[in-house]
């Protein structure tokens, strides 16, 4: 293999020389992590002075709007360059077609107004999906018992536009509906948002990893352990991932992501090596909490599997990724 790629061979060549040093290492290194890759999802609550920890996600709080700056601002100062948004909608305020979605008062258009004051410098993403808002937790409205594809995009690009009047910068749609990307640039463009820029979450699988993220929005219980097969991507599949990206990217998309991440590291390759557009991965709440769960067990070291399994996505060649370490990892990485 080693005089394959004519490039010497044993014992002339020794691979370890280059491992040998603390110096050695450094200079060799192909990848690189920095607080330009991250992006920080929070999540919102009701209420005032409210905070409360996800279980399952040690160290994941949710906050009510007037704490947002406090949870904030450490994150502003490490230089994240942005935050992704999700709300804990109250039960009450659920119905079967996620109208709480489109109210100007929403707790995301309420944050996004509140943290575009506060932190002007910090680029805001909306999740678009109906999930968080509808009473059966699915990511559209449901006709005939089917998560309806058509009908469900006019409720996007209802809540896109909502979104994006509030402050939003990246209107960031993971409901994976058919033909929703070039439903709300259209939309977008048409009130003249043309700088709201839109990362598709592109290849969205239906996944077991989504399962504290479900708890800390509060979908969890609404889908009654439904699943959402009939729109997310089925786990065993691969050039269908290259086909949503293709469509997304035809339709407008700015960049796109793959989600969950670490056991869709493949796919993240494939995607960056075939279309060159900036591509983003998810490390959802699940990968969160599996590390999380062996460090509090004292399995695994905290900052070494956070720094590991995120530079893992550099190397897959993701221009940056999601993730519930953001504000761990910057503070790592500037030596804190
Ligand atoms: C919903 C949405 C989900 C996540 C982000 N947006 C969950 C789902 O599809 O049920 C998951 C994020 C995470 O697990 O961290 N549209």
């Amino acid at each position: 293999m080693n005089s394959g790629f004519g490039l010497g061979s044993f014992p002339a060549t020794r691979m370890r020389r280059n491992r040998a040093n603390g110096w050695t290492r450094r200079l060799v290194a192909e990848n690189r992590l920095s607080v330009d890759d991250l992006i920080w999802p929070i999540f919102i609550m009701e209420g005032s002075g409210q905070t409360s920890e996800i279980a399952a996600m040690p160290g994941v709080l949710r906050v009510s709007v007037d704490r947002l700056a406090w949870h904030v601002e450490e994150a502003a100062k490490l230089g994240i360059p942005a935050l992704a948004l999700f709300p804990a909608t109250p039960v009450g305020l659920k119905d079967a077609e996620g109208s709480e979605s489109a109210n100007p008062d929403n707790l995301i258009c309420q944050a996004a107004r509140l943290l575009k004051r506060e932190f002007p410098q910090m680029g805001l993403l909306g999740d678009v999906a109906l999930d968080p808002y509808t009473d059966h937790g699915h990511d559209g409205v449901i006709r005939d018992g089917y998560v309806a594809n058509d009908e469900t995009l006019a409720l996007l690009c209802a809540q896109a536009l909502n979104q994006a009047r509030a402050g939003i910068d990246v209107i960031s749609p993971s409901d994976m509906m058919d033909g929703r990307i070039g439903a709300l640039r259209a939309a977008l463009d048409g009130e003249g948002f043309i700088h709201v820029s839109l990362m598709s979450y592109a290849a969205k699988y239906a996944s077991a990893f989504y399962g504290p993220f479900r708890d800390a929005v509060g979908s969890a219980g609404a889908l009654r352990g439904g699943d959402k097969k009939t729109y997310q991507m089925d786990p065993a599949n691969s050039d269908e991932a290259l086909r949503e990206v293709a469509l997304d990217i035809a339709e407008g998309a700015d960049s796109v992501m793959v989600k969950p991440g670490m056991p869709y590291l493949d796919i993240c390759r494939r995607v960056h090596e075939t279309f060159h557009v900036p591509t983003f991965a998810y490390q959802v709440s699940g990968e969160y909490s599996m590390i999380m769960a062996s460090v509090e067990r004292g399995w695994i070291d905290h900052d070494r599997a956070m720094l590991e399994s995120l530079l893992g996505f550099k190397r897959a060649g993701c221009s940056g990724v999601l993730t519930y370490f953001a504000v761990k990892a910057a503070r790592v990485l500037a030596g804190g």
